[in-house]
């Protein structure tokens, strides 16, 4: 039985929360390829991007150089409400395993929001109310980023339009209500009220809708309507520099320690959590100041990270967004209608996507089942009830974990646990039922999906 010196929850004061971001870009020899302007085949500028986003996100999307972005004071304030959020040592679960390993996790479901989410939704509300927008636009899966956006502009008096992924609005009502509740208006995805998304019914009739779909509409509204910008929740860099707050404080919280992480793990559907936990731990790694195994974990039946191509793609399936360098499975790709563990998206953040190829981080891939299984046994031994896509981290820390028992390594792993599941019982319940399935794509369904990636040079 571990001596229990370190105690459960390590908390910050105020005081300890970062009060700039770390642009990990900065620290990256080869930087991450630029958005493409889909029509030209060239590096976006700021003019171009401006149209589509918010001016001082723009220039924190271009900033490959500043190593640190000063959090504003309003943005602080905010955090204060939620940060810093506490850094965990799983003792039950170390116990129930039977592991010499120390696990940790840094717990971001403790807002209202339910997740991560809110550390980006906030700093991009500020930044439109700051530019004197009326409102903005956005997609969600799940709904955690959704939420997360609602509330963040509730906060600002900005208007919010979420499109959500029409599988999720009808599997999850009450987080629909939520967003509601905060003021948002929200739209089943691919919906009548877009060009786009009259195409794509049209094209795929009964679809139950992407994530590349809904952006595609989002994007399609704030560029039709004036004194609105598009705002999105995960993948670009300005998301991933947002996210820092969550790697500083995790540093932080262990430094106090004196512990050394030696496997950092991170669920990764855009790459925004991941990209945040591990900021500050990738940054000495990038400068040779320290060494950590740092692993992706994705679902197997979306894998763009262990089965993707590196090549530049469509954000959306609409195909109007930039293009991003990125590993991915295709933009039309569309993960089976019996997932139901998040992590949909067909790309990943070009941050993270250049890491991996430069070998600095690991992938793995995990099937629902499994993935809903290490979310049952933490649940019932440190007491939170994880959001599936956090699960999947779980589960990569469990299986880690149980390598240790067998070597006898006492090593030390940290994990994001990025949220809460409370409204993912229709899930849940599937796997409580036994009707649960898994689905791992084929060569060939990937394959036709890669097949249509833009024809530009660099591909
Ligand atoms: C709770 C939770 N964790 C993780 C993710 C994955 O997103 P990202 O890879 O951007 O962190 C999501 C995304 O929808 C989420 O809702």
């Amino acid at each position: 039985m571990a001596d229990k010196t370190i105690p459960y929850k390590i908390y910050l004061s105020e005081e300890d929360m970062p009060k700039a971001w770390y642009n990990l870009r900065a620290d990256m020899k080869n930087k991450p390829a630029p958005l493409l302007n889909p029509g030209t085949g060239k590096p976006l500028t700021a003019e171009e991007l401006s149209p589509i986003f918010c001016e001082e996100l723009v220039a924190q999307e271009l900033d490959d150089t500043t190593p640190f972005i000063e959090i504003p004071e309003e943005i602080r304030s905010f955090y204060k409400m939620f940060r810093p959020s506490p850094l965990v040592r799983a003792y039950c679960l170390e116990e129930k395993l039977g592991t010499p390993a120390k696990i940790y996790y840094k717990f971001e479901g403790n807002n209202t929001s339910g997740s991560h989410k809110l550390n980006s939704a906030i700093a991009q509300a500020y930044y439109a109310k700051k530019q004197g927008l009326k409102g903005v636009t956005t997609e969600t899966g799940a709904g955690q980023w959704g939420t997360a956006l609602s509330m963040a502009c509730s906060y600002f008096g900005l208007d919010c339009k979420v499109y959500m992924v029409k599988v999720s609005y009808e599997q999850k009502p009450f987080r629909r209500e939520v967003m509601r509740t905060y003021g948002a208006s929200v739209v089943p995805s691919p919906s009548e009220t877009t060009e786009i998304g009259r195409k794509i019914l049209a094209e795929f009739p009964g679809t139950t809708g992407s994530l590349g779909c809904a952006i595609s509409e989002a994007v399609e509204v704030a560029t039709k309507n004036p004194g609105y910008r598009y705002v999105l929740g995960s993948v670009l860099n300005q998301v991933l520099l947002h996210q820092s707050v969550i790697g500083l404080e995790t540093k932080t919280a262990l430094d106090k320690y004196g512990i050394k992480p030696d496997i950092i793990i991170g669920c990764a559907g855009g790459g925004s959590n991941l990209g945040g936990l591990i900021a500050p731990f990738m940054g000495e790694k990038l400068r040779g100041e320290a060494d950590y195994r740092i692993i992706a974990v994705e679902p197997a039946s979306c894998p763009s990270f262990t089965r993707g191509t590196f090549a530049y793609d469509f954000c959306d399936t609409g195909m109007i967004c930039p293009l991003a360098k990125m590993y991915t499975l295709g933009s039309s790709f569309i993960p089976s209608a019996n997932h139901a563990g998040g992590l949909r998206f067909h790309g990943m953040s070009s941050t993270l996507s250049q890491l991996y190829h430069d070998g600095y981080m690991e992938a793995t891939s995990v099937e629902q089942t499994s993935v809903f299984e290490a979310a049952e046994m933490f649940a019932r031994v440190e007491g939170i009830l994880p959001a599936p896509e956090s699960s999947h981290a779980i589960r990569a820390a469990i299986d880690e974990a149980l390598k240790c028992k067998e070597s006898g390594e006492e090593k030390t792993i940290v994990f994001g646990l990025t949220g809460t599941g409370y409204f993912d019982l229709v899930a849940y319940q599937k796997f409580n039922d036994g009707e649960m399935s898994d689905y791992i794509p084929t060569d060939e369904e990937i394959a036709a999906s890669v097949a249509k990636l833009p024809k530009v040079p660099e591909n």
